[in-house]
C-alpha cells in the first residue's frame, strides 16, 4: 500500500498575527517545523524513489518543503488556500467587528458561505478534483504541504469523512497525517512533530 502524508505549511507570519490567508513567509517556529518534517520524509522515504512533493504556490508552503532532500516537488494552484476574498489579511475579530452580516453567514453555513469575490469550502473541494484524480493515480507515496481549509478537504475525501463535516476537521500545525489504502480500507497515523 501506498501512504499519503498530509501537512499544513510550518507556521507562517500572518499565522502568529491571528490574520487570514496573504503569502507570508514562515515564521521561526515554521522553519524548526520545516526541517523536523525534512528528516522525517527523507527517513520514510529513503527506499522509495518515484516519491514526490507537491505544495501549493504560496511562500509558506514551498519554504516548509524546501529543505526536505531528493525528491521532485511540484506546485499547484490547486493546493493555495481558500480565497478569502475581500476579508484576505484580517484577523476573524476584524471581520466580526466591521463585516457582522459575513461574519454571521459564514457561521451559520461554514460548508457554503463564499467570501465575498472569495470562495466557499464547496468551491474548494471541486477545484480539489483534478488532484485527487491525480493522487489516486499514483503507485509512489506522495506528500502534500498545504494549507488548512484544502487538507480538511482532501482529508475528509480519503478518510470518507460527510461533507457537513469538512469544515470543522481538526488540521493542527505541525501535524503529518499519514494516510494507508488497503484493500481493507484506510488506515490513518498522526505525527505531532512539534
Ligand atoms: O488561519 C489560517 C488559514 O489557513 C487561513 O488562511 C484560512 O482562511 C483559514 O485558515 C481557513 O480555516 P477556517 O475555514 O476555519 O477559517
Amino acid at each position: 500500500p501506498r501512504p499519503i502524508f498530509l501537512t499544513r505549511h510550518g507556521e507562517s507570519l500572518y499565522n502568529v498575527r491571528g490574520r487570514i490567508g496573504g503569502d507570508t513567509a514562515i515564521s521561526e517556529a515554521g522553519e524548526l517545523y520545516a526541517k523536523k518534517l525534512a528528516n522525517f520524509v527523507e527517513k520514510r522515504l529513503k527506499n522509495e524513489k518515484a516519491a514526490s512533493i507537491w505544495t501549493s504556490t504560496l511562500q509558506r508552503t514551498i519554504l516548509t518543503a524546501s529543505p526536505i532532500a531528493g525528491f521532485p516537488k511540484i506546485q499547484w494552484r490547486a493546493l493555495d488556500e481558500i480565497n478569502s476574498g475581500v476579508c484576505d489579511g484580517m484577523t476573524y475579530e476584524e471581520i466580526k467587528k466591521n463585516m457582522p452580516e459575513e461574519y454571521e453567514s459564514r457561521k451559520k453555513d461554514k460548508l457554503r458561505y463564499r467570501y465575498p469575490r472569495g470562495e466557499s469550502y464547496l468551491d474548494v473541494i471541486q477545484r480539489l478534483e483534478p488532484v485527487i484524480i491525480e493522487l489516486e493515480r499514483q503507485r509512489a507515496p506522495v506528500v502534500v504541504v498545504s494549507h488548512q481549509a484544502v487538507l480538511r478537504a482532501l482529508y475528509a475525501y480519503f478518510a470518507d469523512r460527510p461533507l457537513k463535516e469538512v469544515p470543522h476537521i481538526e488540521t493542527p500545525l505541525h501535524t503529518i497525517i499519514e494516510i494507508q489504502m488497503g484493500v481493507t480500507g484506510v488506515q490513518e497515523k498522526r505525527y505531532k512533530l512539534m
